[in-house]
């Protein structure tokens, strides 16, 4: 089989990790990848937003399965363009990605479908906006409706910083996403992600976790794409992934067959759990980044089969083999990042951490420059590791964040402490 997969970061070089394993991959490409995935496979330069371009694409180089890590190519509509084109894609359509491109849609899936989740109200004028704010009072959530790169969320704890926040919005901050504005009540507990694995019809959870996304020590600072992530969420019990999929996952899927847009890819639903019962605070269309990173690690070769059976729509026949095992992943940052910070800094010492099934250092945001890897971005690498407890797994990824010699990075020291 010839796979592409489409992305350029440390959850795409898991991903190509984990396929290359299984002997049924002939040929891998990447596009556009990056150092670390070059590594592994073969990396192509292609607009990946480009239906047109990608479906070209596949058809000059004889690929058979697509799987795209990112959203922005499922909410343009690369998926239904190579579906189309009569291949294989492990992803959702344009209409099944509003699930994480509007957050209104998504409300008004969980009223259809009787999913629990924060009560909420939609505006697309200032003052009902503020209005409401100040009926309701804070804590309260304000959000972006569509797609921000995850900075069009403020859980606002007094009235006058969610005010502000309408303010920020309709002077358009967040451009067109910020247009429209959900108001949501603050729920409280503990927050971890489920994934599960959809084909239309069947839901197969797929693993647990939860990531850390202030840049700080002990949960502090501004918010990042993600400081580290480990798996599985003890929070997250078996009984209350059960009453996930009951209450939450299946009824989703059913309201979006009824709709005539049946859901195919990962579901990654970020919930809030508190008491025993779980709300949903997101859906994700996508895996997330870094949590893929554990995931895959996990599952290893399997990932591949499993994908390819939510693509063919053979779900009902699938099976997770599960190891009673645990992943952590730390990652390394360039200085300044979430804010401003420089690319182009040397990074040694990666040929000293060993790479096989229970150690990977996944790429991010890397280049080659005159043979060595160098810093290409914010969040740069993801130093992961697998054991039989999250302690190994965390000594392990330390053991090689310690052996990474790169004085222009930095990581959290404490991934995984909420679990420890
Ligand atoms: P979202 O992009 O919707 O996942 O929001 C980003 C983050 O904001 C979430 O991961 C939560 O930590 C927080 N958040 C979002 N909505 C709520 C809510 N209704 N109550 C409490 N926290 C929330
Ligand atoms: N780590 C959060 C996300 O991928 O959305």
């Amino acid at each position: 089989m010839n796979i592409l997969i489409l992305g350029s970061g440390g959850r795409e070089h898991s991903i190509a990790w984990a396929v290359m394993q299984n002997p049924k991959c002939d040929k891998l490409i990447v596009a556009p990848g990056n150092a670390g995935i070059a590594q592994i496979a073969e990396c192509a330069t292609l607009d990946i937003e480009d239906g047109g371009a990608v479906a070209g694409f596949c058809d000059t180089n004889a690929i058979d399965f697509v799987i795209v890590g990112p959203e922005a190519p499922l909410a343009a509509g690369v998926g239904d363009r190579l579906r189309d084109a009569g291949i294989l894609v492990f992803g959702p359509s344009k209409a099944a990605a509003e699930l994480e491109a509007s957050k209104r849609f998504t409300k008004a899936i969980c009223d259809a479908a009787g999913a629990p989740t924060a009560a909420y109200a939609h505006f697309t004028e200032a003052d009902a906006a503020r209005d409401h704010i100040r009926k309701h009072g804070a804590p309260i959530v304000v959000k972006a409706d569509g797609l921000a790169a995850g900075k069009g969320v403020i859980v606002a704890e007094t009235e006058d910083q969610a005010l502000a926040a309408i303010d920020d919005m309709f002077a358009g901050e967040f451009g067109a996403a910020g247009a429209e504005v959900v108001i949501e009540e603050f729920m409280r507990g503990e927050e971890a992600s489920f994934f599960v694995l959809c084909d239309g019809e069947t839901a197969l959870p797929i693993g647990t976790a939860q990531d850390h996304k202030r840049v700080g020590e002990g949960d502090t600072g501004p918010n990042t794409g993600g400081m580290g992530a480990y798996s599985p969420a003890p929070v997250l019990t078996d009984a209350i992934a059960e009453k996930a999929l009951d209450r939450i996952i299946r009824p989703t899927l059913a309201e979006m067959s009824r709709r005539g847009t049946p859901y195919q890819g990962v579901l990654y639903a970020g919930l809030m759990i508190e008491n025993g019962e779980p709300r949903l605070v997101e859906y994700n269309v996508r895996f997330g980044d870094p949590e893929c990173q554990v995931l895959m690690m996990r599952l290893g070769a399997q990932a591949l089969d499993l994908m390819q059976a939510a693509a063919e729509g053979r779900l009902g026949e699938a099976r997770v083999n599960w190891a009673d095992d645990h992943a952590m992943t730390v990652v390394m940052a360039a200085k300044g990042y979430p804010g401003a910070y420089e690319k182009g800094s040397l990074i040694k010492g990666l040929e000293d951490c060993a790479e096989d099934s229970f150690h990977m250092v996944f790429h991010a945001g890397t280049a080659q420059k005159d043979g060595q890897i160098v810093a290409a971005g914010g969040r740069v690498l993801n130093v992961t590791a697998r054991g039989a407890s999250l302690m190994q797994a965390r000594d392990r990824a330390y053991a090689m964040v310690d052996r990474i010699d790169w004085p222009e990075g930095f990581c959290r020291r404490d991934i995984g402490w909420r679990a420890l």
